[in-house]
């Protein structure tokens, strides 16, 4: 078991309420105007109560100590910009008048798309480093995030 298998359940898990948010994105046109409002507020409450206190606690822990370990200063600043591009779009879908079934469509492809990116590039650039590091820093990382958004999760 690579030492950062609880992180990678972690994505797992916020990657089938992600599903969620891709159907949403495909049937949006088809549902009533109080359908789509429930399909936008449960989307809303995994991204703002999930997906995003994830993010903030990958800024605070993860990405400066892959920082750290691949030694140079401002690696992650990419998967910031990431989180504010994502956030950007939460803000937008929140404001989003629920007859504007376009803008409502635009906005979950593009989180769907952008979150979906963002993950694999998490797993497949930045967890290497982690398994390849001594098993106490990466241990000690991963029950920091975990104090911080560990099983907060509510369910879409
Ligand atoms: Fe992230
Ligand atoms: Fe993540």
């Amino acid at each position: 078991m690579r030492p950062t298998e609880p992180f990678r359940r972690e994505h797992v898990e916020l990657l089938s309420h992600l599903e969620h948010l891709g159907e949403a994105a495909r049937k949006v046109a088809r549902l009533t105007i109080e359908e789509r409002e429930a399909v936008v507020a449960r989307v809303l409450g995994f991204l703002r109560g999930t997906l995003v206190p994830h993010a903030k606690a990958e800024e605070e822990v993860l990405y400066p100590e892959w920082a750290k370990l691949v030694g140079f200063g401002d690696a992650a600043v990419p998967m910031v910009h990431d989180h504010v591009a994502i956030v950007a779009r939460i803000d937008r879908l929140a404001e989003t008048d629920p007859e504007d079934i376009d803008t409502l469509q635009e906005l979950l492809y593009g989180l769907y798309a952008l979150i979906g990116v963002h993950f694999r590039k998490e797993e497949d650039l930045q967890l290497p480093a982690f398994d390849a590091a001594p098993p106490d820093v990466t241990e000690a990382v991963l029950e920091r995030m975990a104090a911080l958004a560990g099983h907060a999760h509510t369910h879409t």
